[in-house]
């Protein structure tokens, strides 16, 4: 079957900063895939490049078999990849079920020139009660804890209806109830059919849920395979030892 997504020599650099350096995968559909490295080793890059918030200097992208040539996040939503930031990113005057809403119009200052759909406040309502925050819809999205604020943003970009979701460090910083949370609702959307790929510091969390997982380090990948393979492969364990 081919890859829901492929990356082939995409690169990245910051002034003299080698970001991103020739890096190539596939994710094939379906996959719980994880992306793991060391601080600095690419995966945010790599992250901003694949959804087009930041360019590339040079390399290809694939998405459900086509190729894209100016990776856009406007356009890859509408294509049903969607992302998530390392710092949850959520309109924190707009209140939580606007913030649901709100996901779904890209630009979304469109929404400023028509009304919501009713279909779309109903499924933004499901959405809402699906991830345990039907009871804040009304309050401001500020005033939601740092971790569920993650679940918001989460929940905010299954209204497109995402093919792919790409999850940069889902759990850091969150109690471990709400990671417990977390990976519940990613095991639910993968069981319904959505492909992740997830950038996570935390091991344990990886190595029960991810596989395949990918190891970047200086911004390239050196290990892919089960999550048993790469914890035991001698170029990971030396980069993570700092070799
Ligand atoms: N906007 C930027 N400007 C300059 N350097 C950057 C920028 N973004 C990332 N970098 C550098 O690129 C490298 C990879 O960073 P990043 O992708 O954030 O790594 P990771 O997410 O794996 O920790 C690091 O050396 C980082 O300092
Ligand atoms: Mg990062």
């Amino acid at each position: 079957m081919s890859a829901l997504l492929a990356v082939e020599g995409l690169t990245k650099t910051f002034g003299g900063i080698v970001a991103l350096d020739q890096c190539s995968f596939e994710i094939a559909p379906g996959s719980l895939a994880a992306l793991i490295g060391p601080n600095g080793s690419g995966k945010t890059t790599a992250f901003n490049v694949i959804t087009g918030y930041q360019p590339a200097d040079a390399g290809r992208l694939s998405f459900g078999g086509r190729v894209v040539r100016r990776p856009d996040p406007c356009r890859l939503q509408r294509l049903g990849m969607a992302r998530t930031f390392q710092q949850a990113r959520v309109f924190p005057g707009l209140s939580v079920l606007e913030n649901v809403v709100l996901a779904h119009h890209q630009p979304w200052h469109a929404l400023l020139r028509r009304r919501v759909s009713v279909t779309d406040r109903r499924r933004a309502e499901d959405l809402l009660g699906e991830f345990g925050l039907a009871a804040h819809s009304h309050v401001p999205a500020g005033m939601l804890s740092y971790g569920q604020r993650k679940l918001l943003e989460f929940a905010s970009v299954l209204m497109g209806e995402p093919t792919l979701i790409l999850l940069d460090e889902p759990t850091a910083g969150v109690n471990p109830v709400m990671v417990d949370t977390i990976e519940h609702h990613i095991r639910r959307c993968h069981g319904e059919g959505v492909s992740f790929l997830i950038v996570e510091h935390e091991m344990s969390f990886v190595m029960r849920l991810c596989d395949p997982v990918i190891v970047l380090d200086r911004g390239r990948p050196i290990a892919c395979g089960a999550p048993q393979e790469v914890q035991n492969d001698r170029s990971v364990l030396d980069a993570y030892l700092g070799d």
